[in-house]
């Protein structure tokens, strides 16, 4: 096999770079190499990949994104040049799941709120009415997007006794549903029915601010929004606004519009849990997709397929 010149745009950590044999030359964006040597792109899922980089890099074969959405390539250019593209599904499933459980349970019990009064001093006592939540075994948990993801959260969402309902653009099998105790309703009536509303589907054009004005409007008064997925699926303009006007009585947030810049009225809201994008940040699947994205360049090189292509 002829040398391959590998570009990864940031260091990869947990020593995975250490994958790629000598058969694998590594360059970093600010190393010296020649564009037209680069065959293989790894880009975290922050990097755009425009067509101009695409353009940039006229020997390019395969671009191993590291993260499962891949909104940052413009990958129907690259698959229309015939280069291969491929993100980290599955690796990531379980440890986002727990983050938008955490997510949910935070804002219906109003965790972070309860922590800053103890911690202004505000406890004098145990009182009855202190903080009251939602309670999850009575409410209903819309999720839009019922992949790996949100099938992981209905499974949880099941453990926790809530009545399930999803959307997505392919009903799931009738043996899925039945596992997940999942109702598949139209967009429409997730919406209007659903006490928490959680966000598992990929970024598109079709997705772009799916979660707007409209339907807001047509939640029902109180509802909880949570989103682990991306941010410019929700109109984050509007979403302040419904929680301003108390429509959305809480959100739990791993992911903003213009990531990382927050909508500043969001900072100074109590009934608002805001990350900085940790949904997959466990130890366990860090490794894990980093690997990933590493051998499915390595499998391309070596074996014509790589691990996970998009396509
Ligand atoms: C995380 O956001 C991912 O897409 O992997």
């Amino acid at each position: 096999m002829e040398k391959v010149n590998v570009l990864i745009l940031h260091k990869l950590p947990f020593n995975s770079e250490s994958l790629f044999d000598k058969q694998f030359n590594i360059f970093r964006y600010d190393d010296n190499f020649k564009n037209e040597e680069i065959q293989a792109l790894i880009p975290l899922l922050t990097d755009e990949v425009s067509k101009e980089l695409i353009d940039s890099l006229p020997d390019l074969k395969i671009i191993s994104n590291v993260g499962v959405g891949y909104n940052n390539i413009d990958y129907e250019y690259a698959l229309s040049k015939g280069i291969v593209v491929t993100n980290t599904p599955g690796v990531l499933t379980e440890s986002t799941a727990d983050l938008t459980f955490a997510l949910i349970l935070g804002v219906a019990r109003r965790i972070l709120e309860a922590d800053r009064f103890l911690r202004d001093g505000k406890f004098k006592g145990w009182d009855l009415t202190l903080f009251l939540g939602l309670e999850l075994s009575q409410a209903t948990l819309g999720i839009i997007g019922m992949g790996r993801i949100g099938q992981a959260v209905a499974r949880r969402a099941k453990g926790f006794g809530m009545k399930i309902i999803y959307h997505n653009r392919k009903r799931v099998s009738e043996d899925s549903e039945k596992e997940l105790s999942a109702k598949y309703v139209p967009f429409d009536e997730l919406i209007s029915t659903s006490d928490i509303i959680s966000l598992h589907c990929p970024l598109t054009k079709e997705t772009h601010h799916l979660i707007d004005k409209n339907e807001f409007l047509k939640m029902k008064d109180g509802v909880i929004i949570i989103n682990t997925a991306r941010g410019p699926v929700i109109n984050e303009k509007e979403l302040v606004n419904f929680l301003k006007n108390g429509k959305v009585k809480g959100a739990g947030l791993d992911v903003f519009e213009r990531e990382p810049e927050v909508e500043g009225d969001l900072l100074h809201m109590e009934n608002v849990i805001l990350l900085p994008h940790i949904g997959s940040a466990t130890h366990y699947t860090r490794k894990r997709i980093v690997t990933l994205a590493v051998n499915n360049v390595i499998e391309f090189f070596k074996n014509e397929r790589p691990l996970t292509p998009i396509k």
